[in-house]
């Protein structure tokens, strides 16, 4: 554990407490959790990350509820008392950002960023250069190769840009390679029409467009050692040795209690590290199979807290791991039942924000490393 978050854990204390501006009509709602001893921000040492998806668009816009984030007070008093980081799940994705070829929507954006500087949480931009969520004007447009080129030098240059000095990570290059670790040369719009190369490109466009934002390669599947993330790993090193500008590689970690923890997450994150990137947990969720009553059982329950423990633990043991983001952190609004049938109970809390064990491990691993 590093001594640099055992010193600074009083800092963290003081500075969490510190009153924090709000609109007056979010201030009784939002900073209410500052105020509280035990978040799991408040636990977390000084300069360590924990985060979650903030809920909105996707799977949500086919659920019987209005949209999260803007609709569900209690959900955004959460958000804002328990988190220090937010990634938009779904809102800075190509679909929702850019709808149309000569249209961006920021709103739903804008409005993830703004509640973030309020509320004194960084902000993980997700994502800019990936297989799925495009909108019909891209995957379906015919385009030559300068104007496809273009157009995604122009969106990187736009929404990087906007957003410049705001975003803490970007995820600039999100599943680009198949779990046998072969480029996604067919899916992948960009990648199938321009060739391999135009990876590295959006990682240079996205470091001039903000100087400061790190810039992460993300992906599922890749969380022990094996052929994907051994394809990461070579072209980290293709592009260090290519001067391209690369800073993290980030984990998703969407596991399930169907299948074993993957043991080696440390030594696969340790590795990227000693290459000198910066690694991220980045979408970390465990479902389940639930029982007939769709009640987990107590023993299910403690092998999922055994998995976010694990998987937390790991980050914190990797020198520059300092971001650990669950995607969403209540079963209410979770992806997973949506794509997984008879799986679910994914998250650290229920419906109702109740706590499980999960989220009570995460606290205290992340207390005992601040006290460290
Ligand atoms: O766009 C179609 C629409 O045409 C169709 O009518 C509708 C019918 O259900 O589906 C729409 O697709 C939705 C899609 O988001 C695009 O918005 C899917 O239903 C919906 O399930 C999907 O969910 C999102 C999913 O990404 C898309 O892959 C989830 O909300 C979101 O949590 C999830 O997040 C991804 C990360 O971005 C990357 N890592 C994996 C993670 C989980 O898949």
């Amino acid at each position: 554990m590093r001594t640099t978050r055992l010193a600074t854990a009083a800092l963290t204390a003081l500075a969490l407490f510190t009153p924090l501006t709000a609109t007056a009509d979010e201030a009784s709602v939002e900073d209410a959790g500052h105020a509280r001893k035990d978040t799991l921000r408040k636990a977390a040492p000084k300069g360590f990350f924990i985060g979650t998806a903030v809920a909105g668009g996707g799977h949500h816009e086919n659920m019987p509820y209005p949209d999260p984030f803007t609709s569900d007070q209690p959900y955004r008093a959460v958000l804002a008392a328990e988190f220090n980081s937010v990634s938009a799940e779904n809102q800075m994705k190509w679909e929702y950002i850019h709808p149309e070829r000569d249209k961006y929507n920021f709103g739903m954006a804008d409005a993830i960023v703004k509640f973030a500087q309020r509320n004194r949480q960084v902000v993980r931009g997700h994502t800019l250069l990936w297989h799925n969520q495009n909108p019909a004007w891209l995957s379906e447009g015919s385009f030559t190769k300068d104007e496809l080129r273009s157009i995604l030098r122009d969106h990187i240059k736009t929404v990087v840009g906007r957003y410049k000095g705001k975003i803490q990570q970007w995820d600039v290059a999100n599943e680009i390679f198949n779990d046998s670790g072969e480029l996604r040369t067919t899916e992948n719009i960009w990648i199938r029409e321009l060739g391999p190369g135009i990876v590295a490109d959006a990682f240079r466009w996205a470091r001039e467009a903000d100087p400061k934002a790190k810039l992460f390669f993300n992906d599922y599947n890749v969380e022990g050692v094996n052929a994907k993330s051994n394809a990461y790993y070579a072209l980290v090193k293709q592009f260090q040795a290519q001067g391209v500008p690369v800073d993290g590689f980030s984990a998703q970690a969407h596991l399930s209690t169907r299948y074993g923890f993957p043991g080696d997450l440390r030594a696969n994150l340790q590795r990227f590290a000693d290459l000198g990137l910066e690694t991220a947990i980045t979408e970390l969720d465990v479902r389940m199979d639930l029982p007939a009553d769709g009640v987990p059982t107590p023993a299910q329950l403690a092998q999922q807290a055994d998995y976010y423990n694990r998987t937390l633990v790991a980050c914190l043991n990797v020198e520059g791991c300092d971001s650990f983001t669950i995607w969403g952190f209540t079963d209410k609004y979770s992806w997973v039942p949506v794509f997984f049938e008879g799986e679910g109970a994914a998250t650290v809390m229920w419906d109702d924000f109740g706590k499980k064990p999960a989220y009570h491990v995460l606290k205290e691993t992340l207390a005992k490393a601040g006290r460290r």
